[in-house]
């Protein structure tokens, strides 16, 4: 398949970059939040968070696959001259792939930090076949309240100042990105899963992803993300690992 039939890099021409220098800057914490929010310390996004929906510590949902042990291995493989800075999350839901990733960066990456980017609308499987509904936890008025549930589970591992939320969905966040120039080390991809969609988030997130960096994502054992990784990596030339259902794509330095 020839590649510019997927090269989604083009942002509209009145958004393009807002970085005056054309360097692209480090990426804070501070920085993502005073963009997107204001200046964190005056008021954190976190700080009404106990407000609404009485929401309690919960990390019970049943399908977060990824593991410590997997999660540091992946961060170790990255390219030596690289500095672990920034990691991006495309689909955080509850916050508890977030949580574990959240924890390593704590103790061992100080100055890190992870942008989620999630709707927190849910996947068709939740939808349709009511999978992990309670979890998404719809108001009477018919709309999510998971985001909630996210705030409050960072709040209470005092992960408030590693983990920053954007309610956006992985195209647009993938924009903002690029708009910013914010180059992650690490990607993260578990959101939709829909084929299609999932060929698009690869393409726009492997862009966005420093030389030396790794792109990994879940489910590998889902033939709609099979088809749409197998897809990329054929047209990337690209080699895949595999870690039970996490695969693991790594861009070389040059
Ligand atoms: C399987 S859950 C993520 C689970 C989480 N990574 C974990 O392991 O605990 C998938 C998430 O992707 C989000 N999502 C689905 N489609 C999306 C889209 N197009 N853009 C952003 N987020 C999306 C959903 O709202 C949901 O929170």
């Amino acid at each position: 398949m020839p590649e510019e039939i997927i090269d989604l890099n083009a942002i509209a021409t009145d958004r393009h970059s807002i970085n005056s220098s054309d360097k692209p800057k480090e990426v804070t914490f501070n920085r993502v939040h005073s963009i997107l929010y204001g200046d964190p310390s005056t008021k954190l996004i976190y700080d009404n968070a106990q407000k609404y929906f009485n929401k309690t510590f919960d990390q019970t949902y049943p399908h977060t696959f990824l593991k410590e042990d997997i999660f540091i291995s992946i961060i170790q493989n990255i390219h030596p001259l690289l500095k672990l800075q920034f990691i991006v999350e495309v689909g955080s839901f509850t916050g508890n792939s977030a949580s574990i990733m959240g924890n390593v960066l704590k103790k061992s990456y100080p100055g890190s930090f992870i942008l989620c980017i999630d709707t927190w609308l849910g996947d068709l499987n939740m939808w349709v076949n009511k999978v992990v509904w309670k979890h998404l936890s719809v108001s009477d008025d018919g709309r999510p309240t998971v985001y909630y549930q996210f705030l409050i589970n960072i709040i209470k591992q005092n992960l408030t100042e590693i983990i920053l939320p954007v309610s956006m969905t992985s195209i647009l966040g993938a924009r903002f990105l690029q708009t910013y120039q914010f180059y992650p080390q690490v990607i993260y991809l578990d959101s939709a899963h829909e084929q299609g969609e999932t060929l698009i988030e690869l393409s726009l997130y492997w862009n966005l992803l420093q030389p030396g960096g790794i792109l990994f994502g879940d489910d590998w054992n889902w033939r709609v993300v099979r088809c749409d990784v197998k897809k990329f990596i054929y047209m990337k030339n690209l080699t895949i690992q595999h870690f039970k259902r996490i695969w693991i794509l790594k861009k070389s330095i040059d």
